[in-house]
C-alpha cells in the first residue's frame, strides 16, 4: 500500500430494507423515455417498473450477456430514443445496462471498446444516466465502473470499463433478493464475499478499501450461510446485500487477485455461475497466495490481512490463516458448490487456462507473484 490513493464510486448509493419504494422520486428529471433492462422474468418487478415516472421499453436478458446481447438491448434503446438506463436484475443485468448506457453516451459497438478481445477504444464521453437495482447479492456491479461481456467467438469474457460507466444511482434493496433460490443465493454470495478477501489482500489495497472490505467480510459471516439456509430472513439478505454492495466499492478501488484472474478465463470455457467457478477457486487461491508469501515474501502485510480475513469470517479472535481457509472451504461446501470438473471443466484445459491467467488484469492485484506451477496447483485442487 502506497501513500497516495484515490477512490471512485456511483454518484448516489440508497440501501435499505423497502427503499425500492422510493424509485420513482429518485428518478426525477432523467426524461421521459428510458429503458428497462431486466431478468428473463419482468413480472417479478412488474409493480416497481409500472411506478417508474416514465415512458418504458423493457428488454429481457436470460443468462450471462455476450457481445451480440448487448447489441441487441442497445439498439432496442436508440429504437426507443432512451434517455436513461435501469437495470433491475442481478449481476448479468446490470452489466448489460451499464454497457447500453455507455453505448447510448459513445455511440459503436461493443466490441469498439471491450478490452483484451476487442477493439479496446478508450471511451471518452459520459454515459446517458444509468440506475442500477441489484436483485442479487452479490456482484456489486452496482458500484463498479466495468461491465463483463462474453466473446463467445474468443471463447473468453472481457470487460467495457471507464469511470464514467459507475452508476448514476445504485439502489440496494435487499428484499429485491428474497425471491432468489438457493444455488443463486451460494454462487452470487460467495462472489461477494470473495470480492471483499480479493481487495483486502490486494497490492492495490488503500485505506478507505480496507475499510469497505472488511465490514463486508463480516457480513458476509453474519449473512451468507443464514441466507442460503433461509432465504427468508431479511436480516441475513441485508447483510448480504451489504457485503455485495462494500465488495463492489472495494474491488472498483483496489482490484481483485487471482480467483478474478481464473474466473475471468474459466467463464469463457464453461458454462457455469461466476460465483461457483470463485466459489471453487477461493479456497485454493488463498492456500497458494499464503504460502507463497511464507516462502517468498514473509513480512508483506498481506499475510497479515488474511489473519485479519480468518477473524473476522470465524469470528474467533484467536483463528489462524489456516481456520479461515478451512472456514472459507466448509462455506463452500455447505452451499452446495462442487468442484470445477463435475461443473464441466476439461482437465486437459489446465496448462492454457494457467498461460491466460498469469497475464490477466484481475491477476495483477494479487497480493504476490504466482509461479505457473503454483497457479497449476491451485487450479488443480479446484477441480
Ligand atoms: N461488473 C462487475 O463489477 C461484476 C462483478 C462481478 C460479477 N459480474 C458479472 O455478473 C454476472 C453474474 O451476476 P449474478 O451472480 O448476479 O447472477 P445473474 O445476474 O447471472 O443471475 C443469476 C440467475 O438468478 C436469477 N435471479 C436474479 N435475481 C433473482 C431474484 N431476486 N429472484 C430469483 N431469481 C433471480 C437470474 O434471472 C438468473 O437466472 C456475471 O456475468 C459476472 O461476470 C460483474
Amino acid at each position: 500500500m502506497t501513500g497516495a490513493f484515490e477512490f471512485a464510486t456511483a454518484a448516489r448509493i440508497v440501501f435499505g430494507a423497502g427503499k425500492a419504494l422510493e424509485l420513482p422520486a429518485m428518478l426525477d428529471g432523467w426524461g421521459d423515455r428510458a429503458v428497462v433492462l431486466t431478468g428473463s422474468r419482468p413480472d417479478r418487478h412488474a409493480e416497481l417498473i409500472a411506478a417508474l415516472p416514465m415512458n418504458v421499453a423493457i428488454v429481457t436478458v436470460s443468462g450471462e450477456p455476450t457481445v451480440d446481447v448487448a447489441r441487441d438491448a442497445v439498439a432496442a434503446a436508440r429504437e426507443h430514443g432512451a434517455q436513461a438506463v435501469l437495470s433491475v436484475g442481478g449481476g448479468s443485468v446490470i452489466d448489460l445496462g451499464k454497457t447500453v448506457a455507455m453505448l447510448l453516451g459513445n455511440g459503436g459497438d461493443p466490441l469498439d471498446y471491450l478490452e483484451v478481445v476487442g477493439r479496446g477504444h478508450p471511451i471518452t464521453r459520459p454515459s446517458a444516466p444509468f440506475a442500477a437495482v441489484p436483485t442479487t447479492a452479490g456482484t456489486g456491479a452496482e458500484v463498479t465502473m466495468n461491465a463483463v461481456l462474453t466473446a463467445p467467438e474468443h471463447g473468453r469474457k472481457a470487460s467495457v470499463r471507464a469511470r464514467s460507466m459507475l452508476p448514476a444511482l445504485a439502489l440496494v434493496d435487499p428484499l429485491l433478493t428474497i425471491d432468489c433460490p438457493p444455488a443463486v443465493t451460494a454462487s452470487s454470495g460467495l462472489d461477494a464475499l470473495t470480492q471483499c478477501l480479493e481487495p483486502l489482500v490486494s497490492r492495490n489495497r488503500t485505506p478507505i478499501t480496507d475499510a469497505l472490505a472488511a465490514d463486508g467480510l463480516a457480513q458476509a459471516a453474519a449473512g451468507l450461510r443464514a441466507a442460503y439456509a433461509d432465504g427468508t430472513v431479511v436480516a441475513a439478505r441485508t447483510a448480504m446485500a451489504r457485503c455485495s454492495l462494500l465488495g463492489g466499492m472495494s474491488l472498483a478501488n483496489a482490484k481483485l487477485g487471482a480467483v478474478h484472474g481464473f474466473a475471468g478465463v474459466i467463464g469463457g470455457l464453461v458454462p457455469v455461475a461466476h460465483g461457483a467457478i470463485c466459489a471453487a477457486l477461493l479456497a485454493p487461491v488463498t492456500a497458494a497466495n499464503v504460502q507463497a508469501l511464507r516462502d517468498r515474501d514473509p513480512d508483506n502485510p498481506a499475510l497479515a490481512a488474511y489473519r485479519r480475513a480468518s477473524v473476522l469470517l470465524t469470528g474467533d479472535p484467536e483463528a489462524t490463516v489456516a481456520d479461515g481457509v478451512e472456514w472459507i472451504a466448509e462455506t463452500v461446501r455447505l452451499l452446495g458448490i462442487g468442484g470445477l470438473a463435475a461443473a464441466g471443466l476439461d482437465p486437459a484445459l489446465v496448462d492454457e487456462i494457467v498461460g491466460q491467467t498469469g497475464s490477466s488484469s484481475s491477476t495483477k492485484g494479487n497480493p504476490i507473484d504466482l509461479t505457473a506451477q503454483e497457479l497449476h496447483g491451485a487450479l488443480v485442487a479446484a477441480l
